[in-house]
């Protein structure tokens, strides 16, 4: 690999995915046409790519992945009909037509339902999960193991919405080869689609080895809350032209290492312009700016849910703490007025039951 991804497709990473002729092993040969229209499609349609070698070389013959399935495959996957999952190619192609990026975090199966049922186009199980479901002061605590657990759950709400597994703290900073392995788990655990990692320059070598290793990562810059502590807390990044030239220099680094993504967290809509002018690769922000190509909030954040604090990008769509807290106030207050359960949760005893029962019991 030489470390020019999207620059230079027939270069790039992502081509390990797929095979050079996208073709199944077991296509009908009265078919070869079909697949060289898509071949042909993928190559010159997708994001417009024009040049030498598109047919042989061009990376994405990833999209034979989803154009392979049966024309039904979406009703047999029950009751999602939002539509296909999106692929990286997607994502690219979506960045180059300027249609946003829809993001948002999860971590259990229910909101990972109602993800799919309101058309998100990307999920990240985020190691935030350690602040908004276990409590945790930080991210730091949170291991594989947890991460794993909530991917798996979230996998099984959301099978086809594109998932992004969050490497937790310690999960990939010893060494490259741990890095794979934990990336790895995300994929063979928890059918993952992706996997996140924090860092710009100094975790390039981490991002080339996992995606040398086939599978697709997503960078994340700015303000990284595994390394809060080196950053003097939750604080935006990049304020200074300085700092802020750091950050485009990492973002050029991370697209330039096979990274099929960038996340910016808490920087100034200025610079979030600036480097996602200069990437070929999708910018997602939380908190970088109107002008990337998507928005990820906190699911906890967004819904109202999170108490501890509320970061300043954090649009809240509703105030969902107010209102569990009042529907676990009433109940409370139902029981102890005797008015729950009622004769309609009640599972009565067939008729004479009860007589039979009686009798029985004054014989003990
Ligand atoms: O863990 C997470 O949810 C994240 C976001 C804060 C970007 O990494």
């Amino acid at each position: 690999m030489n470390g020019k991804p999207f620059r230079g497709f027939e270069s790039h990473p992502l081509r390990l995915i797929h095979r050079r002729d996208s073709k199944p092993a077991n296509a009908d040969p009265r078919e070869e046409k079909h697949w060289k229209c898509v071949s042909e499609r993928a190559g010159s349609e997708a994001l417009g790519v024009k040049g030498r070698g598109e047919e042989e070389s061009h990376p994405l013959r990833l999209i034979h992945r989803s154009d392979s399935k049966p024309a039904n495959a979406e009703e047999k996957q029950g009751d999602n009909k939002m539509g296909k999952k999106k692929s990286v190619i997607d994502f690219l192609k979506m960045k180059k037509d300027g249609e946003k990026i829809t993001f948002l975090t999860c971590y259990d199966y229910p909101t990972a339902t109602f993800c799919e049922k309101a058309g998100l186009d990307m999920l990240l199980v985020g190691d935030s999960l350690g602040m908004v479901v276990y409590g945790y002061e930080g991210t730091i605590p949170v291991t594989m193991e947890q991460m794993i657990v909530h991917s798996e759950a979230v996998r099984r709400g959301a099978p086809n919405i594109f998932v992004i597994g969050d490497m937790p703290f310690m999960s990939y900073q010893e060494s490259v080869e741990k890095a794979i392995y934990n990336a790895g788990r995300f994929y063979k655990e928890a059918n993952m689609d992706a996997i996140k990692l924090e860092g710009g320059r100094r975790v390039i070598d981490r991002i080339k080895g996992i995606v040398d290793a086939g599978m697709v990562v997503m960078g994340h810059i700015g303000l990284t809350p595994q390394s809060s502590g080196q950053l003097g807390g939750f604080k935006a990044q990049g304020r200074t032209a300085e700092s802020a030239m750091e950050l485009v220099l990492d973002a050029q680094a991370i697209e330039d290492a096979g990274a099929f993504a960038i996340l910016l967290e808490a920087i100034p809509p200025e610079v979030g312009k600036i480097i996602t002018e200069r990437s070929e690769i999708p910018v997602l922000s939380i908190g970088a700016g109107i002008d990337c190509d998507g928005q990820l909030l906190i699911v906890g954040d967004m819904l109202g849910l999170f108490e501890a604090f509320t970061p300043k990008f954090v649009k809240k769509y509703d105030s969902l703490s107010e209102d569990i807290t009042e529907a676990f106030r009433k109940y409370v207050k139902d029981i102890k007025e005797k008015k729950f359960p009622e004769e309609k949760h009640a599972y009565r005893m067939e008729p004479g039951e009860k007589e039979k029962l009686e009798k029985m019991v004054s014989r003990i």
